[in-house]
């Protein structure tokens, strides 16, 4: 293949501009999108907000940010239809800035579903990473998880958080009928939570549940001090505990009645045996229920959005923390049906049942113990 226009036939002319068009605005936002890190780090979006319409000089003074850089960051994100000019002027200093209405819940509500912001923390976590990924990608080694930083860490906390809190005990749960029964009834239950990052799902458990006990689990140790924090902060200690541990470790056996797993699977090095101890956790008539991505049946290229999102964190972290600690697996993101139901047979369990919940990003595993 030549890599010069020569002989380029007119269908090979039209992918070369769609691809030259498609970087185009790929660059405007990754551009845009660290704007938006600017905006909600130093507090923009926030004091937009709460003052409403503003000046450059209103919002450098309200957020403490240099008035020369307010004035360029809200003309970028008036130009970019990030925010909006509310009041017109051709001078530059008289113009006043304000959010869209509809984009206060998506900037600024860490408790709703269209609470995105923390998408773009992130970024810093995957660009610091981005030799150690080189690295990987020629040795076949791993980039482990602490690498992607504290950043990284909250961003997946606080993109999931609003999910467990609005859907965990009214939607995902009572999809098991009898599990919710269980979980309502005396004495109280158990409920392990397996690689429970900062802790958001177990603490959702006791805040649907008055009665619940939990315990979460997870190997990284930054992520259980937060998920600690977060506890208190939430007044559950009571009820949530957190601990330091692999999920392929022993715990206490036929101890809970339900043992869950939140898009952690397709992150663990060696699944299979984290299964295996789920299963062995879990009491008689006990459940296990796994959440992990909602990827295709089966590769087909090219895909859909949701199937590039899921493809996109998976070459650039998934898959790398997947493979810490030779021999481990890496099975990335796009944890295929099949790929559990296969890592839950190797694992003793009888059977995989896909529960009946509508989910924009996650599918919902019962596996039979
Ligand atoms: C994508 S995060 C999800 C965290 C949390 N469940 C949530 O939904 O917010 C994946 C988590 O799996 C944890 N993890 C990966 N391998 C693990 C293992 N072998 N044992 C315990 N936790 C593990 C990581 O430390 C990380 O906290």
């Amino acid at each position: 293949m030549t890599i010069t226009a020569d002989a380029l036939t007119k269908q090979d002319e039209e992918q070369r501009g769609a691809l030259v068009e498609r970087l185009f605005h790929g660059g405007i936002a990754v551009l845009e999108m660290l704007s938006i890190y600017v905006g909600d780090r130093l507090g923009l979006y926030r004091a937009l907000a709460q003052d409403g319409p503003s000046t450059a000089a209103h919002l450098a003074r309200s957020a403490g940010i240099h008035e020369r850089y307010a004035r360029e960051w809200l003309e970028q994100q008036a130009v970019a239809g990030l925010i909006e000019v509310k009041t017109e002027s051709p001078d530059a200093d008289k113009r006043r800035y304000g959010l869209a209405p509809g984009h206060a819940e998506v900037l600024l509500n860490p408790d709703s579903l269209n609470y995105l912001v923390p998408i773009v923390w992130a970024i810093p976590g995957l660009a610091a990473t981005l030799p150690a990924l080189l690295q990987a990608y020629r040795d076949g080694g791993g980039v482990p998880y602490p690498a992607y930083g504290a950043e990284f860490r909250n961003s997946i906390a606080s993109l999931n958080r609003p999910m467990f809190k609005n859907q965990l005990g009214s939607d995902w749960i009572p999809a098991m009928p009898d599990v919710d029964r269980r979980l309502r009834a005396d004495p109280p239950s158990r409920v392990a939570d397996v690689g429970c990052g900062t802790g958001w799902s177990s603490i959702a458990f006791a805040q649907a549940y008055p009665k619940v006990r939990v315990e979460g689990f997870d190997m990284d140790e930054a992520s259980i001090a937060t998920a600690r924090e977060n506890a208190t902060k939430t007044g559950v200690e009571n009820r949530v505990t957190f601990e330091l541990r692999d999920a392929g470790s022993p715990g206490r056996a036929a101890s809970y009645d339900l043992v869950t797993a939140f898009e952690t699977i397709h992150d663990m090095a060696d699944p299979v045996a984290a299964l295996h101890a789920m299963r062995a956790l879990v009491a008689p008539g006990g459940a296990v229920l796994v959440a992990d991505e909602r990827v295709a049946e089966a590769f087909s290229a090219p895909g859909d959005q949701l199937e590039r999102f899921m493809y996109g964190w998976s070459v650039l972290h998934c898959l790398p923390v997947g493979r810490v600690d030779p021999p481990a697996l890496g099975t990335g993101t796009v944890m295929r049906p099949e790929t559990l139901r296969r890592y839950a047979k190797d694992a003793g369990f009888s059977g995989v049942e896909i529960l009946p919940i509508e989910h924009d990003f996650w599918r919902f595993y019962r596996l039979e113990p």
